[in-house]
């Protein structure tokens, strides 16, 4: 068995970083395929009166968890749990620690929701104290303020800093998919590409509550404080530029993360006639300079949602090519557009291309393109094969809607 990569590793001063790389998993939540993988980051602050650990990794990693923290204190020196949000991605190894730890020598800190959730979700009766927004807690020479931050990602969120060291650990919110090659932003080579899995991240776990972003970072731009480190639940941990993560979630979260000449198409073919349809415009529209994004439900392959729906999000139009099925729409574009409607809450214009065989399902596609919350610019739809019409309308409408 190859044992997954561990990380313990100093932040600042008294401040480690305990990350574990999972290339094991396939589907995140079940949901999103990420080839890529993830990382857990937890953290803990040693002081003079005891140690801080702050999240844990998801259960599978439990007692790795344990031996790496061990690397930093000796588990009876750890005073305090923090809980900054209970999905199991980070709440996991509690069991384990609170096990090793005495779930009588430790307490608990975490949002006032996260008490009855760790007793529903593991069965332990830990000694838990709830933390009110912006209440301190002082241990060493250390001040941890804690700051609630609902619905990033859950509503029990919480985030802390550590005034001493300008550190904000911040859970779900400025984290990202995949494994990154270092463990800082000081050393990594292309934060541009590690943004693309940033964006998948943002889309697929926190579209949902988009809004919410913006909210909390202004709420946290208030207290103005001297944030020197955004260390995350996933991801890299930013050191030498935070406020790049901050302002890439600002922009995302009020939709201005749009790429003018990027098109998404996403499309589903059983026979093959919306592939030659969608093959003959992207081919027209790649000579033209655009940036074509496609994600297709064919016989060879299914797209991945959360590649398809990261790469909507900062698309200037999509595409959405959809057979008929059964006096409706394809099974599974039917999943897309319900998942453009809840992730993708920024509106994006929608040309619709649909082939039917001897009934359009014009209607209910208008409506359920609408109802997603998008603007449909046409639905064309036709018999089976498309026309050079076809072909050559969709093309005029991209011209005239993307710069
Ligand atoms: C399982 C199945 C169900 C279909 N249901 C309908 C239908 O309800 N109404 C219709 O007009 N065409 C229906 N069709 C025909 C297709 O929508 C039509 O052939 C279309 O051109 C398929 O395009 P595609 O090969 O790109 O998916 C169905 C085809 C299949 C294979
Ligand atoms: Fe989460
Ligand atoms: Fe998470």
């Amino acid at each position: 068995m190859i044992l997954p990569r561990t990380y313990v590793e100093k932040v600042s001063r008294d401040l480690y970083l305990l990350r574990v790389d999972d290339d094991e998993i396939k589907f995140f939540e079940g949901l999103w395929s990420i080839p890529e993988g993830i990382t857990y980051n937890a953290y803990v602050l040693a002081t003079e009166e005891g140690a801080v650990v702050f999240d844990t990794w998801r259960n599978r990693y439990s007692n790795l968890f344990v031996e790496c923290l061990r690397k930093v204190v000796d588990p009876k020196d750890v005073r305090y749990v923090v809980v900054h949000h209970m999905e199991p991605d980070h709440s996991g190894s509690l069991p384990k620690l609170l096990g090793i730890v005495g779930v009588d020598r430790v307490e608990i800190l975490g949002h006032p929701m996260a008490g009855s959730m760790i007793r529903s979700f593991y069965g332990i009766d830990a000694r838990f104290r709830p933390v009110k927004d912006l209440e301190a807690l002082r241990i060493g020479r250390y001040t941890i303020r804690f700051i609630h931050t609902p619905w990033l990602h859950w509503p029990e969120t919480i985030m802390s800093f550590v005034e001493e060291l300008g550190a904000l650990l911040s859970c779900d919110a400025f984290g990202g998919y995949s494994i990154p090659s270092t463990l800082f932003d000081d050393d990594l080579d292309d934060i541009e590409e590690y943004l693309e899995f940033v964006r998948k991240y943002i889309v697929t776990v926190i579209g949902f509550y988009r809004p919410f972003i913006a909210k909390n970072i202004d709420k946290i731009r208030s207290l103005n404080l001297d944030v020197k480190i955004v260390a995350p639940s996933h991801g890299v941990v930013w050191r030498r530029d935070p406020s790049r993560i901050v302002d890439y979630y600002y922009r995302a979260s009020r939709g201005e993360i749009v790429d003018p000449k990027k098109i998404t198409v996403i499309y589903s073919s059983m026979y093959g006639f919306l592939e030659e349809a969608v093959s003959k415009i992207v081919d027209a529209l790649r000579s033209k300079g655009f940036r074509v994004a496609i994600h297709r439900f064919v016989e060879s392959e299914h797209a991945s949602l959360g590649n398809a729906l990261s790469d909507a999000f900062d698309s200037s139009l999509l595409i959405l090519g959809i057979s008929t099925y059964e006096g409706g729409i394809f099974p599974l574009m039917k999943m897309v557009l319900d998942a453009l409607g809840k992730k993708v809450t920024v509106p994006k214009r929608v040309v619709v291309l649909a082939s039917y065989g001897w009934g359009s399902p014009r209607n209910v596609l208008e409506k359920m393109v609408r109802d997603a919350g998008h603007e449909v610019v046409e639905v064309i739809d036709f018999r089976g094969r498309a026309s050079s019409e076809v072909i050559e309308r969709v093309l005029s409408l991209v011209e005239r809607y993307v710069a």
